[in-house]
């Protein structure tokens, strides 16, 4: 095994303003793998965390449940605390960005940086809402778009014809939390010269430190040119005040990651850990961010810039994840795959999604898609059919037969160490978070341990005369490929081994280089260590997570537009409808909200620019089936000219569903 190595790992710290959802779960349930899986091989490690606590969201989301904002954050660092731990993710330190070390790190680094000559300050204009006395976030800002004349897009760019803008250029623009029409007002903000950090950049994002498609990502950035970022708010703000700046607060984005070495600092103090050793400039520890793709930004570019201005080490490496979609769609509250971890584990056991997760992940930035077909088929083939079955089918003939105590002589001597040497390549690929193909080289040792079982059948031995010894030795040999196999497993089921290692009486197995098998060891009566997914209970998790938009009160009544004024018949008629496949769909480069789709209208094939990235994973839409507007004449759009337009209905966000006709239909049909 490599020599022992000194790890500290992090990942992104969730907002303290909402519940952990099984979006979330991906990125902890994958660090927290990677990290037991470094604990078992024996180095160092750490692994730390926190909530992240503020900013102006958290700040309303206080006011509206009229408390303080110090009591909602208590309050959901409880709950985020026993999500995590149900669901087995354990963090040497769960810490949070409201907190003394956070204030200091805060304010150290914003010095050096500042003495360093990095920080400068300048008056902007800003949207501000003259009721509520406070500046706007973008997305606290909604209006007509300037460009197409959409009503309810935010501040920064319209879901509906992609164009990008400033909040100051919306038409009858409201201020989220007031209704009222936003002023325009002056402040001094204060902002880091991230401009400085670009040779450093330049270098370090092409250094080994980021996976080779962020690398690239980088590299666009960094030649569109870096501009300085803001990093002040203006009061009313929940979070840290700027030292030298009263009224002034440091912006959510810069406190948040340096929570990291906040919560690290916690840990540090708590169980006497030297916080330089990992922090110095010239540190030789590793430090892992493990992050979602959507905060790339923060990570490769401000953080390390912001780091090395202050004078303390860069990370070794940033992990990127993608995102979680659900039956190939987005996660959907109407559709009830917007599942928190709370309602999940109502349901179903922990340690299936744990597995799933694994079985799916790479090293790369690609969404995964929880399938609950393929889930089910899944746990239950592998972890129910596949593992728990090898131990189930000796440890019967061990405990009737042979008082619970197994064979002095291993049957085969050549396959244990073929499964021995398999933990080189296993730990490879656990170390190269290729977690998915780990976990097929583990189903695969689990193939040959039932395969050996079906070969020398102890069901028929049992039957024979005098062949007591061989009996003893098949179970027994079988029980010890079990016992490697859990090994392999132990950083993705802990639950699971440390349930197999009480039954085989042993204690948690390291990593096992130079296991030997159990010879002569008496171990306890076996109990069931895992059941069969029961997809009645996934039926009533969906049940449990959709969320019914009552028409009547709620929010959704607002979102549903007065009809308009009549038109003519003729004016109607002249819109021409058919029906469309969707043969290609394509994200859009820098727009969030955009899909480009290729539709097919029974031989015309047309390119159609439609808003409903927020609802629908690219790749569920193809193949499917819509109605287009087919004679709106093509308009020039910011990514290219769409040629039509599809219907779809809702009130946005993951709400909007296409207008889908039968099967039966052909492309090309017109709809009257
Ligand atoms: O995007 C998010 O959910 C942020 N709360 C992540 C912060 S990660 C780190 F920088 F603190
Ligand atoms: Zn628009």
């Amino acid at each position: 095994m490599s020599s022992q190595r000194t790890i500290l790992v992090t990942s992104a710290l969730p907002y303290a303003n909402g519940p952990i959802h099984i979006g979330h779960l991906v990125e902890y349930i994958q660090t927290d793998i990677w990290v037991r899986f470094q604990k078992q091989r024996g180095h160092t490690c750490y692994y730390v965390c926190a909530d992240d606590t503020h900013g102006t969201p958290i700040m309303l989301k206080a006011q509206q449940e009229g408390i303080a904002p110090d009591a909602l954050i208590e309050r959901v660092h409880k709950e985020h605390q026993a999500d995590f731990a149900d669901f087995g993710i354990v963090f040497d330190q769960y810490h949070s960005t409201h907190s003394d070390e956070n204030r200091a790190y805060s304010t150290l680094i914003y010095q050096r940086l500042r003495d360093a000559g990095h920080i400068e300050s300048r008056t902007i204009t800003q949207a501000y809402d003259p009721v509520k006395a406070m500046f706007l976030p973008d997305r606290f800002i909604k209006g007509e778009c300037p460009r197409c004349g959409a009503k309810e897009q935010y501040g920064d760019s319209c879901e509906a014809c992609g164009a990008t803008y400033a909040p100051t250029d919306l038409k009858n623009a409201v201020s989220v939390v007031s209704g009222e029409k936003p002023i325009e007002k002056e402040s001094l903000h204060y902002f880091f010269k991230l401009p400085d950090f670009t040779g450093m950049l330049a270098e370090w994002t092409q250094a080994g430190h980021l996976q080779p498609e962020v690398a690239n990502k980088m590299t666009e950035w960094l030649e569109g040119g870096l501009q300085a970022w803001d990093i002040s708010r203006d009061a009313p703000y929940f979070g840290f005040e700027i030292p030298d700046a009263p009224g002034k607060y440091f912006y959510v984005w810069l406190d948040a990651p340096i929570g990291y070495m906040a919560s690290f600092k916690a840990l540090c103090d708590r169980i006497d850990i030297d916080f330089d050793r990992y922090w110095v400039a010239d540190s030789n520890a590793e430090l892992y961010h493990f992050i979602g793709k959507d905060i790339i930004y923060f990570h490769a570019l401000f953080w390390p810039a912001i780091l090395t201005g202050a004078g303390f080490r860069t990370p070794s490496a940033i992990y990127a994840h993608g995102f979680l979609t659900v039956n190939g769609e987005k996660m959907s509250k109407s559709r009830g795959t917007f599942i928190k971890a709370r309602t999940y584990l109502e349901h179903l056991n922990p340690q299936y999604l744990r597995y799933y997760f694994a079985a799916k992940l790479g090293d790369g930035i690609e969404d995964i898609d929880l399938n609950f077909e393929d889930f089910t088929q899944r746990v239950n083939s592998d972890l129910v059919g596949k593992v728990v079955n090898i131990a189930s089918r000796c440890s019967g003939f061990i405990k009737k037969r042979f008082d619970n105590v197994l064979s002095d002589c291993c049957d085969q001597p050549e396959l244990w160490q073929r499964f021995i040497d398999a933990q080189e390549s296993i730990a490879e690929l656990y170390e190269n978070r290729e977690f998915g193909k780990a976990m097929r080289e583990i189903m695969a040792l689990a193939d040959l341990a039932n395969q050996y079982i079906d070969e020398r059948k102890p069901w028929v031995i049992a039957k024979q005369e005098g062949a007591e010894q061989e009996l003893h030795d098949v179970c027994s040999m079988g029980l010890n490929l079990f016992r490697l196999i859990v090994a392999y497993l132990r950083p993705v089921l802990p639950e699971l081994a440390g349930e197999a290692e009480r039954f085989l009486q042993i204690g948690p197995q390291p990593w096992p280089v130079d296991a030997q098998p159990l010879l002569n060891h008496r171990i306890e009566a076996f109990k069931p260590l895992m059941t069969r997914v029961e997809p009645d209970k996934i039926e009533a998790m969906i049940a449990a997570s959709k969320e019914h938009l009552e028409p009547a009160k709620n929010q959704a009544a607002s979102e549903i537009e007065p009809i308009a004024d009549t038109i003519e018949f003729a004016d109607f008629a002249k819109i021409d409808l058919r029906i469309a496949r969707i043969v290609k769909t394509q994200a859009v480069e820098g727009a969030d909200k955009l899909l480009q789709l290729t539709v097919d209208l029974g031989g015309d094939t047309r390119t159609i620019f439609a808003g409903i990235k927020s609802a629908y994973a690219p790749e569920s839409l193809e193949g499917r089936l819509t109605v287009v507007v087919a004679n709106l004449k093509p308009r020039k759009m910011r990514f290219g000219v769409s040629e039509g337009m599809v219907l779809a209905a809702g009130p946005g966000g993951r709400d909007i569903w296409l207008l889908s006709p039968d099967e039966g239909a052909q492309p090309g049909m017109r709809v009257k």
